[in-house]
């Protein structure tokens, strides 16, 4: 496995190659989540490439840049082992060599769920997944489900943008009691991180109400409250139809709904969903 950080690295192996290139890019601090897309992506293509970048771009002021979790050893073996042929861990200013001076803005599924709250938060994740597209010019892309309004934004923007690149979205990852796998679990006290599990199982609960034809609003009442047992501050818990991200006002039947929830514990928010589909 390769290890670089430059651009012009990445490019020198990209053209030498013929078969097909997988790409999974992350922020770090790799996990079985991480771990799985990675080795579906060495499954599916002849080459796979990650990056781990930390981009400040799409952290707002009062947000975790600095404190985000690192550690590049870790990540290298761990990538290595799951199968990636080259690691991209280039720096801000490999990145970034002066301030942006144009940005990807999505406008559409931008403005609800996590970007209601995080204002500028999917521009700066578009602009950076652009960036590294181009880079890497992959065939294939891979995100992971639980950040499910993130994989409807990529999709949308690659539709919009031409960009010759699949987007494969991949089932999340979770612990034994249901807990989604998340760089940022390692920053829940013992406490919360023995709460955070009724998460999963209120999302559990409210795909099964959906499922039972319950009326949304209903849903999403109950939703909070179950939400709240966590002991956390509940951000959001919504319903919408995915991958449209359209608000479900009423129950369509035959067609996916994203239930979808943040929750604000001391130092960290998490973020779950589940998708179904009502008969
Ligand atoms: O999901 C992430 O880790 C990041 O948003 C991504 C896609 C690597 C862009 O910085």
């Amino acid at each position: 496995m390769k290890r670089v950080i430059t651009e012009d690295e990445v490019r020198k192996w990209r053209n030498g190659l013929t078969g097909n290139v997988g790409f999974v890019p992350t922020m770090g601090y790799l996990h079985e989540g991480h771990l799985s897309l990675i080795r579906r992506a060495k499954e599916e293509c002849g080459q796979v490439a990650v990056s781990i970048f930390v981009n400040p771009l799409q952290f707002g002021e009062n947000e975790d840049f600095d404190s985000y979790p690192r550690n590049e050893k870790r990540d290298l073996a761990l990538a290595e082992e799951a199968g990636a042929d080259l690691v991209f861990i280039p720096d801000g200013t490999e990145m970034y060599p002066k301030p942006m001076s144009s940005f990807i803005k999505v406008e559409k599924g931008t403005d609800v769920l996590c970007g209601a709250d995080r204002p500028g938060h999917f521009d700066g994740v578009a602009t950076v997944v652009t960036k590294l597209f181009n880079i890497v010019q992959p065939d294939r892309a891979y995100f992971g489900l639980k950040d499910a309004q993130q994989a409807a934004v990529i999709e949308t923007m690659v539709k919009d943008y031409h960009i010759p690149v699949t987007i494969v979205p991949c089932p999340t990852v979770r612990e034994e009691d249901g807990l989604a796998k998340s760089s940022r679990n390692v920053r829940l006290t013992a406490d919360e991180r023995e709460k955070a599990p009724l998460i999963y199982k209120s999302l559990t609960s409210a795909a099964e109400m959906s499922a039972r034809g319950t009326h949304p609003e209903t849903v999403k009442r109950e939703l909070h409250n179950q939400l709240k047992q966590t002991g956390g501050r509940v951000d959001y818990g919504e319903i919408r139809l995915w991958p449209s991200l359209e608000e479900a006002d009423e129950l369509h039947p035959g067609e996916p709904l994203l239930i979808a929830c943040a929750v604000r514990f001391s130092t960290v928010r998490l973020i779950d969903n589940i998708i179904i589909t009502p008969e």
